[in-house]
């Protein structure tokens, strides 16, 4: 049905994981750059499904073709959910991850493992062209650590403690990561709401 679907994100990280979760599906799967587009979207939402759902339609508008977005960061609850949408624009958008995950770490300076809880949350929306959309949500819980640990994953994956495996997201293979990962279970759960659909 679809030959053709545009990821719209400018990550080649996400790109290789996005591509191996996807790849029989059947459709060629392109990034923004693959498919030639270049446009600064404002994600003004306020909530992960708010600010996926931006993305994809924004670019639906633009191609006409089917697009999914994601939207993904860290949720701790003992700062009520801060940095959540805002994870990669905490403490501003240049800030290195070593002075970002400090400064969580800062905050969390005292509070006992049993309130440190945590998780890594990421909504995918796929926008149709003709205007109905999906979203599907993926999470995995952890803990906030008392140092960073590993040198795998990007982001906050070196503070993000998982306590039945004895380590950080950083240290996980790249393929126990995607088997266990917030992006992973959205990538999987969109992908069973796009054969739904009959795309395949
Ligand atoms: P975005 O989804 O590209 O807007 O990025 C959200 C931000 O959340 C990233 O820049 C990271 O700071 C954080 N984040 C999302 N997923 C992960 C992950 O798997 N590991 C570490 N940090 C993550």
């Amino acid at each position: 049905m679809s030959d053709k679907i545009i990821f719209a994100t400018g990550n080649e990280g996400k790109m290789k994981e996005i591509r191996l979760i996807l790849a029989d599906l059947g459709a060629e799967i392109l990034s923004l750059k693959d498919a030639g587009i270049d446009m600064e979207i404002a994600e003004d939402g306020k909530t992960f499904e708010e600010n996926a759902v931006i993305k994809a339609k924004a670019v639906m508008k633009a191609t006409r073709a089917l697009v999914l977005a994601d939207d993904s960061g860290l949720e701790i609850d003992y700062l009520h959910g801060e940095p959540g949408v805002y994870s990669a624009r905490y403490l501003g958008e240049d800030t290195s991850y070593r002075i970002k995950n400090q400064n969580l770490i800062d905050r969390l300076e005292g509070v006992p493992e049993e309130e440190r809880t945590a998780r890594f949350v990421c909504v995918i929306a796929a926008a149709f062209p003709d205007g109905r959309v999906l979203t599907a949500r993926g999470t995995i819980e952890g803990i906030i650590g008392y140092e960073e640990r590993g040198e795998g994953g990007f982001g906050y994956d070196p503070i993000f403690w998982l306590p039945e495996y004895g380590c950080s997201t950083a240290e996980l293979t790249m393929e126990k990561k995607n088997e266990l990962s917030h992006r992973g279970k959205a990538l999987r759960a969109i992908k069973k709401e796009l054969e739904r659909e009959g795309i395949r």
